[in-house]
């Protein structure tokens, strides 16, 4: 039989995969309802050491801003299209949605690849991954880090945000070093970019009439040597 030849490995990218899914493993079991654990807590105790042992890989820290790409016009068709392809069922305690054919085009030509060199500080491919995130009542994300083997640097822009009149309001956050938290509740037209693959993050669960619906992008480094940290 004859062997189709097979592109080489890369290792030092199969590695970092590894890596960051086994502190993932460790992450998760930390916020099982995706509340951050008290202050002085054992569990709290176990993310701040993870943290702080990933954050000498950080190389920047969450910044909030608004997204130039996503104008009031925008944001309406992408939520049209958001509607459509949401999943009937949760993905790690909240829905997803696959983008339809043709999206990763529109985002090209809207200049998604130019907003990420300019944020990410390192040669970063060509390419991206997109996703639309859903979240509604009770649900909520465990503190995790993204599978730097996808992506390695995230970008979450808000296309919908509906806050509860009273009481307490879902944000998302990031774990820093020092036993420092980040906390954003992101409005409509704002985003986040961050080293998603180094740094801990998670939402805290929503409340009655709280909603929130965000598109995510994932960008990966060129190479995974250790001399392009
Ligand atoms: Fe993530």
């Amino acid at each position: 039989m004859t062997q189709l030849a097979q592109p080489p490995i890369d290792r030092a990218r199969h590695a970092r995969m590894l890596r960051s899914r086994e502190w993932s493993m460790i992450l998760l079991q930390l916020s099982p309802t995706g509340r951050i654990p008290a202050e002085g807590s054992p569990r709290r105790q176990v993310l701040n050491f993870v943290t702080e042992a990933l954050s000498a890989e950080v190389l920047f820290p969450p910044v909030l801003e608004d997204l130039e790409i996503l104008t009031p016009e925008v944001r309406a068709e992408l939520l049209a299209i958001a509607t459509e392809v949401v999943a009937p069922y949760e993905h790690e305690s909240r829905r997803i949605g696959d983008p339809p054919d043709g999206l990763k085009e529109r985002f090209r030509s809207l200049g998604i690849m130019d907003y990420a060199r300019a944020a990410i500080p390192v040669p970063i491919v060509d390419d991206f991954e997109v996703a639309f995130l859903y979240y509604g009542p009770d649900e909520f994300l465990r503190v995790h880090v993204d599978n730097s083997y996808a992506f390695e640097f995230n970008l979450l822009g808000c296309l919908r945000r509906v806050r509860p009149e009273t009481g307490r309001k879902s944000a998302t956050y990031f774990l820093l070093d020092k036993g420092d938290i980040c906390a954003y509740d992101m409005s409509e037209g704002q985003g986040v970019w961050f080293h998603s693959g180094m740094t801990p993050h998670g939402r805290t669960p929503l409340a009655s009439g709280e909603e929130v619906v965000l598109v995510t992008f994932g960008f990966r480094k060129e190479r995974f040597d250790s001399d392009s940290r």
